[in-house]
């Protein structure tokens, strides 16, 4: 749910007006074939949605359902039986407060080995970033990590008027350690916590399990550091590792999961951060503490079903593999990925290609300044990715063939 965690909580609700507004107007003209299909005037096309979520999001029930979806890095496969079944038997408690919540905190501590005391739950991952944030920023300190990443974290600290110290990623797009390394140590009296998202959003790449250690025995031993691990279930890399073992040393390291990625639940909204005891409590009083019966009974259930994970794993990963060597063959370059996306170099400015796509049905990434030539694809089902490769070739005449 990428733009919703891009956006604070006052700017949400603003755009959401915005974009029913935007639709009782007849901007959006999404046609299964074609948005804006019917001419629209300059200062309609204007006013209409222009990142793919906001278009899906003020699109009618039909149209985003022909729409092939590359834009937020989803599950395309939706929820597996036995967390429907899950969502199912946990509607009966729609119009209670106090409803039992399955054991959802405990159920994540056992999953990661470590106490309840350890875990906040968040309305998704975004949540979670957004208290880090909340928590670490204000009184003007500064977030450092590196850019492009995903952007959430930066946009929550320009709302409480704290600053960034972003790091341009290393010409083969990896984090530069180094240079974050650097920037934290000489910044550090006024750094509030580190950013790493690993793997990152929107390259694909990882940081290795060396690299991690390295930051975190190099920078003063209290300083904070969030490891954003949305992508985690995707990552095949053996020289990564999940940041979770350094929690039970004792570092101050909080590592933020979700359920909207492997596990399928972006509209459900459910997320946790993982940290020591006394970061959790830091944390707490700046989250909503209000995640719904479904959203946690479908969490438990979702941790339960890792035989359908490893299933949406292997097919993702061989699909995106089959994609990118198809683009390459066609004389594109993309960047490895570990991830359930990827990004290819398509040679010229994205946004005009992104409006193209999305003129065919198809939704892709939204730019990341400054890769403006990289365009970020989600791996969708077989039939989406088939879409995406009818529509890139028509777009782009292979240099090879
Ligand atoms: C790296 C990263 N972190 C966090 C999120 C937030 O996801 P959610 O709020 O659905 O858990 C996203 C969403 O796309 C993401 O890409």
């Amino acid at each position: 749910m990428e733009s919703r965690s891009n956006v604070s909580r006052r700017n949400f609700v603003g755009g959401v007006a915005a974009a029913g507004a935007a639709t009782a107007l007849g901007v959006v003209t999404l046609k299964p074939g074609g948005l804006l299909s019917r001419g629209v005037t300059e200062s309609e096309a204007a006013a209409a949605p222009t990142t793919a979520s906001q278009v899906a999001a003020a699109s009618s029930s039909d149209e985003y359902d022909s729409l092939a979806k590359l834009a937020n890095n989803e599950n395309p496969y939706g929820p597996p039986e036995s967390v429907m079944k899950a969502i199912q038997n946990s509607m009966k408690y729609s119009n209670r407060y106090g409803y039992p919540d399955g054991g959802i905190t405990q159920a994540i501590a056992d999953h990661h080995g470590v106490k309840p005391e350890n875990i906040l739950l968040g309305a998704g991952s975004g949540e979670i970033l957004e208290v880090v944030g909340t928590t670490f920023l204000l009184g003007n300190k500064k977030v450092v990590g590196c850019d492009p990443s995903y952007g959430s974290v930066y946009q929550q600290a320009t709302s409480i008027k704290a600053d960034s110290v972003k790091i341009p990623l290393l010409p083969d797009y990896r984090q530069d350690m180094p240079a974050i390394i650097e920037a934290t140590k000489d910044n550090y009296r006024d750094v509030g916590f580190v950013y790493l998202c690993n793997p990152n959003n929107p390259t694909g790449r990882i940081v290795s399990k060396t690299e991690v250690k390295q930051l975190l025995d190099s920078i003063p031993e209290d300083m904070p550091v969030l490891i954003d691990e949305a992508y985690h279930h995707f990552v095949d890399d053996r020289s990564y590792a999940t940041s979770v073992p350094y929690i039970l040393e004792g570092r101050p390291v909080i590592v933020a999961r979700t359920f909207s990625k492997i596990a399928a639940l972006a509209g459900i909204r459910i997320g946790y951060a993982i940290a020591r005891k006394d970061i959790i409590q830091r944390m707490t009083p700046y989250s909503t503490g209000t995640i719904s019966a479904i959203a946690k009974h479908a969490a438990v259930a979702a941790l339960k079903d890792t035989e359908s994970q490893a299933h949406v794993k292997k097919v993702t990963i061989e699909l995106r593999n089959k994609t990118t060597s198809e683009l390459q063959k066609l004389g594109y370059a993309t960047i490895p990925s570990d991830a359930n996306f990827f990004m290819v170099h398509i040679k010229k400015s994205v946004q005009p290609v992104i409006d193209d796509f999305k003129k065919k049905g198809v939704l892709v990434g939204r730019p990341f300044p400054p890769m403006l030539e990289h365009l970020r694809v989600s791996v969708g089902t077989p039939e989406e990715m088939n879409r995406f490769m009818v529509a890139f070739k028509e777009l782009f005449p292979s240099v090879k063939a």
